[in-house]
């Protein structure tokens, strides 16, 4: 039996860790410290990068800087730099701060949606659709979150038809692509397989990006089962910093390096270059000032070749 058949050449990294991890985190990072991670990041060779969040600062202390990251970041060429939006005056900032994308955000969960923002999920899919409309019409790119797609942490499991009728939502407002997110790190791979099977009769595959948390260690496994399934965009973050507030246990996403280290293994190209998206990790655990979880950040990996990589026949 041959595994990985459809495994490609090329998948795509959406990094969020200076939005997704330092949202997370009990200290806040000085201005400069983000800037130098963002940095560091588009050093290493990703090409999109979530840099902060447009939230409100009463809620989200740890970026209430966003302004001024968003102002200072410059995205060298072939970059784009993206901020979390939540409504019309967080678009505001981020066209203040001449971004070109957004990313807007609903849970699948009533609880967790509330307790995130304060609103119903009807409620918050039709500010949803005033952001994305002013965004598109004002040249932008939009890209929507779809939030405890795999469990919430207050209502346990969810209903995969009700994660794709929230993508579907979310594609008809015109994001150019929807992140299924297992918020609280609580997915396994046939779980992946029902869900994006559910996804793919709806919602082609070419839309749909995975971003797991890496809380119980299965953030591979599901991507190994998206890359088999048809997806090629992943969301990780460097050194594995990250989580929600708002949910209980989301601590840590999967980690960039983890995520890079297994693709290229498997002659999977993502443009990144491993070693200095290690040197970035070093930079995320210095500005954050605490050890950080990822296994390559830990162990090292920028070095090792893959004996058991395939050559690519055409
Ligand atoms: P609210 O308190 O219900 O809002 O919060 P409001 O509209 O009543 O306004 C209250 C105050 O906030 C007002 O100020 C507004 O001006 C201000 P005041 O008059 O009291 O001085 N305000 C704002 N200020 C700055 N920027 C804004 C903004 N909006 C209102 N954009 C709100 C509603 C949505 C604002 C709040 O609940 C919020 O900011 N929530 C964000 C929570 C958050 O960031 N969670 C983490 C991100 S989601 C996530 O991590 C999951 C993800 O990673 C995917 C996954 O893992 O599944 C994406
Ligand atoms: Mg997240």
């Amino acid at each position: 039996m041959a595994l990985f058949e459809h495994a490609p050449d090329r998948a795509s990294i959406y990094e969020v860790s200076p939005r997704d991890g330092l949202q997370n985190e009990r200290a806040t990072v000085p201005l400069l410290g983000k800037l130098r991670l963002v940095e560091a990041l588009a050093l290493a060779g990703l090409r999109r990068v979530e840099i902060t969040s447009f939230v409100s600062p009463r809620w989200i202390p740890q970026l209430a800087d966003a302004d001024e990251v968003a102002a200072r970041a410059v995205a060298p060429p072939g970059v784009v730099y993206s901020a979390l939006c939540p409504n019309a005056e967080g678009l505001r900032r981020a066209q203040a701060a001449r971004l070109q994308e957004v990313a807007i955000f609903a849970s699948v969960s009533e609880t967790h949606n509330r307790k995130n923002v304060n609103k119903t999920v009807e409620a918050t899919l039709a500010g949803c659709e005033e952001v994305a409309g002013l965004a598109l019409a004002a040249g932008m790119r939009v890209r929507a979150y779809v939030s405890t797609v795999w469990g919430c942490p207050f209502e346990g499991e969810v209903d995969p038809k009700r994660a794709v009728a929230l993508a579907r939502r979310f594609v008809g407002m015109g994001c150019y692509q929807v992140s299924l997110g297992d918020t609280i790190g609580v997915g396994t791979p046939r779980q992946t397989e029902r869900i994006l099977h559910a996804m793919f009769d709806e919602v082609p595959s070419e839309r749909i990006a995975l971003h797991m948390h890496d809380t119980r260690g299965t953030a591979l496994a599901n991507v190994l089962v998206g890359l088999e399934l048809g997806v090629r965009d992943f969301d990780a973050s460097v050194g594995g910093l990250g989580g929600c507030p708002y949910a209980p246990g989301a601590a840590g996403n999967l980690a960039t390096e983890d995520l890079v280290f297994m693709l290229q293994g498997m002659g999977v190209e993502t443009g990144i270059d491993l070693e200095r998206l290690v040197e970035a990790g070093k930079v995320a655990e210095s500005v954050v000032g605490r050890p950080l979880p990822g296994k390559v950040h830990q162990a090292g990996g920028a070095r090792i070749r893959h004996p058991s990589s395939p050559p690519r026949l055409g």
